[in-house]
């Protein structure tokens, strides 16, 4: 959601700007601009709604915006639509000062309403237009002391990329609840919303915390608290490779992250299994600490939340404890139960949802123990956490999420397993067993993605429907609501995910002919269940894709108008290998609809407001 790049240094800054917010476009956003410091010219300001295509046709990809320093954005709307004038920078009324920002300025009207009283005059709709205001209100010659004092006045979200003519030889970044890292060069500094829109120019960087301030300068990097006092600041190397970020033949990010999905889960998992036991060096809870919890409280949003419906039933199976799972958004506003004996697991991709962020510091405040599944290494939900354990994945650029998903259910397979076995709730012979199927999860996921062909030529009948429900029970119904999700996201179709059991109490009534119904029929104790909802929607008229484990291949076929099937493997683990076929028919359904699949309408990768 919205991206944030700045250049200072001794080369044309627009095509760095623009190539880092090339890398930055699948946050999401509907506009873009940037504001560079010409020597001659003064400051540049160059704008557009719609794509980045826009703005590198204005400016001939760059080349016709002279200047080494300057900061680009991508905006994904929120105060004001996206057109020209809505799009950052957003300047202040003498031209001197453009800003960039991210996240949302929550008093910006009482700002508004006193700086419109000192005659200042406003043309955007935009929250962000008061602080480039504001900072031209506080600047007497110094651009940090402005920024110092605009800090005391703002209340909200923030990242902000400033660039004032007066100061050409400085940029400053500044951070709130909103993603900004900085990165260091020879010769050259960076700012950017995540380390892929830098990671081609440097892999030395550094995670701003809340509150504070950094002056890039081509030479020097400092970084001061809010209250101007500096700060010391380590550096960290980037290790991943530029291709892990890019689609290497591939047509879509999503299908090459589909595709990494195996790879992904042994990354995830491999390097913790030794000699058949789940080590988790990442973790610092003792067993007194665990056994002194009387609760788990799950706290995710969108698919992250889906694995927690999963995990669910996983960790209440095998290590008995009881578990609540809750959308981060509705957490701080639901009078949760938490205590000092309950841990908040904290599930999250990006680790930037700032509506995750704020019920895990509300969970937090309630006394609660932190251990967080993130993907991406230094977020701000990782470094809060009392405990982290990555996920593996790599960067997940599509904003549908996949091989994440994927890779956070991994995660929770390992952390059930050693939960049970601490707690001695899980037999010697059981835990074997168990991690033995989760070291084969690889290599059954392999299976699935070998059949990507009969998916696709089932998405080829179906992808005209305007209405699809996934119906499952258990586990299998988690399943359903990513699968659903995953469908409404990219193809843009209405979707549904039910509790198959709850069909007949309201539901059904929709069922008529020709609608569509994926019934998740894998947890096989409960197939013949799951088969009379199917004979039900099918006597009002449904056609119905059925999915299920080999064993139940000729059944399923029998009384299903498309079947697939997926490995057979420990309930336990089957939604690894059960949301490979559902996001596959998502995938091709979207492309036949030719909906733009990397980067679904009004969605963002990154969701950093509230
Ligand atoms: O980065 P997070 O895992 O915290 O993001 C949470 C959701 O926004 C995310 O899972 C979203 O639902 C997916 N992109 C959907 O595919």
């Amino acid at each position: 959601m919205c991206g944030i790049v700045g250049y200072i240094g001794t080369e044309q800054a627009a095509p760095i700007l623009l190539e880092g917010l090339t890398r930055l476009e699948y946050r999401g956003y509907d506009s873009a601009g940037m504001a560079v410091f010409d020597p001659q010219a003064g400051l540049q300001v160059v704008k557009a709604s719609g794509r980045l295509q826009a703005l590198r046709d204005m400016t001939d990809n760059g080349a016709k915006v002279v200047g080494t320093s300057g900061v680009g954005h991508t905006r994904w709307a929120t105060h004001g639509i996206p057109n020209d004038i809505n799009s950052h920078p957003q300047v202040s009324p003498s031209g001197r000062i453009a800003v960039v920002h991210n996240g949302i300025i929550e008093n910006y009207t009482k700002l508004k309403e006193f700086l419109k009283e000192q005659g200042m005059p406003f043309t955007s709709d935009t929250d962000t237009e008061v602080i480039a205001h504001l900072l031209e209100y506080y600047y007497e010659g110094d651009l940090l002391e402005a920024v110092g004092k605009l800090l005391r006045r703002i209340e909200g979200a923030y990242a902000l990329g400033i660039v004032c003519a007066d100061a050409p030889d400085q940029l400053i970044a500044v951070r709130k609840d909103s993603p900004l890292i900085l990165g260091y060069g020879n010769g050259f500094q960076m700012m950017a919303s995540d380390v892929t829109a830098v990671i081609p120019y440097t892999r030395e960087v550094c995670y701003l915390n809340d509150g504070e301030v950094a002056v890039l300068t081509r030479d020097s990097m400092k970084v001061y608290d809010s209250l101007l006092r500096p700060v010391e600041k380590t550096t960290a190397h980037v290790d991943w490779e530029i291709s892990a970020a890019e689609k290497g033949g591939y047509e879509h990010f999503m299908f090459k992250e589909i595709m990494e999905q195996p790879k992904a889960i042994r990354d995830t998992i491999s390097p913790r299994i030794r000699d058949g036991k789940v080590v988790l060096d990442d973790l610092t809870i003792t067993k007194e600490q665990l056994e002194n919890l009387d609760k788990l409280y799950i706290i995710a949003c969108g698919s992250s939340y889906h694995v927690g419906v999963a995990a669910k039933y996983i960790l209440e199976r095998l290590v008995r404890i009881p578990v609540e799972v809750t959308l981060a958004s509705e957490f701080r506003y639901s009078s949760p139960l938490v205590t000092d004996r309950t841990m908040a697991l904290v599930i999250s991709q990006s680790g930037e949802t700032i509506d995750t962020l704020a019920a895990m510091r509300e969970a937090r405040r309630l006394g609660a123990r932190l251990l967080s599944i993130v993907n991406v290494v230094g977020s701000t939900i990782a470094r809060e956490s009392d405990d982290v354990i990555y996920t593996w994945a790599g960067p997940e650029i599509a904003v549908a999420t996949t091989k994440a998903y994927s890779t956070q259910l991994a995660v929770m397979y390992l952390i059930a397993l050693h939960f049970a076995e601490l707690l001695g709730r899980v037999t010697e012979e059981e835990y074997a067993r168990l991690v033995a199927e989760l070291q084969s999860l690889p290599a059954k996921a392999e299976e699935i993605l070998k059949h990507t062909k009969e998916i696709q030529y089932y998405a080829s009948i179906y992808f005209n429907h305007d209405s699809i429900f996934f119906i499952g029970r258990n586990i299998d119904y988690a399943v359903g609501l990513e699968g659903s999700l995953k469908l409404k996201e990219i193809s843009y179709i209405h979707s549904e995910a039910y509790a198959a059991g709850e069909l007949k109490h309201g539901t059904i009534s929709l069922i008529e002919d020709g609608t569509l119904v994926v019934a998740l029929a894998s947890w096989n104790e409960l197939f013949e269940k799951l088969m009379s909802n199917v004979k039900e929607v099918k006597a009002r008229g449904a056609d119905v894709i059925g999915v299920a484990t080999e064993a139940h291949k000729a059944q399923l076929e029998e009384l299903v108008d498309s079947a697939l099937t997926i490995p057979d493997i420990d309930p336990m683990f089957l939604p690894s290998l059960e949301v490979i076929p559902l996001q596959l028919l998502a995938y091709y359904v979207a492309l036949m609809r030719g909906c733009d699949i990397d980067k679904p309408r009004n969605l963002a990768k990154s969701v950093t407001v509230e």
